[in-house]
């Protein structure tokens, strides 16, 4: 059975993640209005693996006898100034979601939760590739920033990787 305190606290984090997929599909939007396809194929792929982080909290919450409670999901930012406006955000929302994460394994150590704590192992883990990956993609579209070759030709290398390592942020 799961405690009632990481119950809640499970339940927070399927909002955190379905909040994230949100997120990722407002840059995603964004970045087709700007005629960036690829940025916005690598967007959307993000969005869906945010969705899979979300379902398998959703299961594991079901898994341990617990009761699954969804939130309305919060309306994202819809606009940003520039490309690197909108990937820094994307890498600034992946730190806070580590952030999330690490406080959720704490709570889980806490509570004696060893089967939610090494559940959490995945998530951990995952967190390091997604903030190396938003910061290369950030540091990458901020070197070509003002240079629409530059720009075009990052965007033509994601429309490429899309569908591999698009769910890796
Ligand atoms: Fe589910 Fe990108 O963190």
């Amino acid at each position: 059975m799961l405690s009632p305190t990481i119950q809640k606290a499970l339940n927070e984090q399927i909002h955190a993640e379905f909040f994230s997929s949100y997120l990722y599909l407002a840059v995603a939007a964004w970045f087709n209005d700007q005629h960036l396809d690829g940025f916005a194929a690598w967007f959307e792929a993000q969005a869906k693996e945010e969705l899979e982080h979300g379902i398998k909290l959703f299961h594991h919450i079901m898994d341990r006898g617990g009761t699954v409670v969804l939130e309305a999901v919060d309306k994202p930012k819809a606009g940003w100034e520039n490309p690197s406006e909108a990937v820094k955000a994307v890498l600034e929302h992946e730190r806070y979601i580590t952030g999330r994460i690490n406080a959720l394994a704490d709570l889980a150590t806490k509570e004696n939760d060893h089967a939610t704590a090494v559940f959490l192992h995945w998530y951990i883990s995952e967190q390091v590739e997604e903030e190396a990956t938003a910061d290369r993609l950030f540091n990458q579209t901020a070197m070509v920033e003002g240079s629409p070759n530059g720009l075009l030709m990052l965007d033509r290398e994601l429309a490429g990787r899309g569908g591999s390592e698009g769910g890796e942020a």
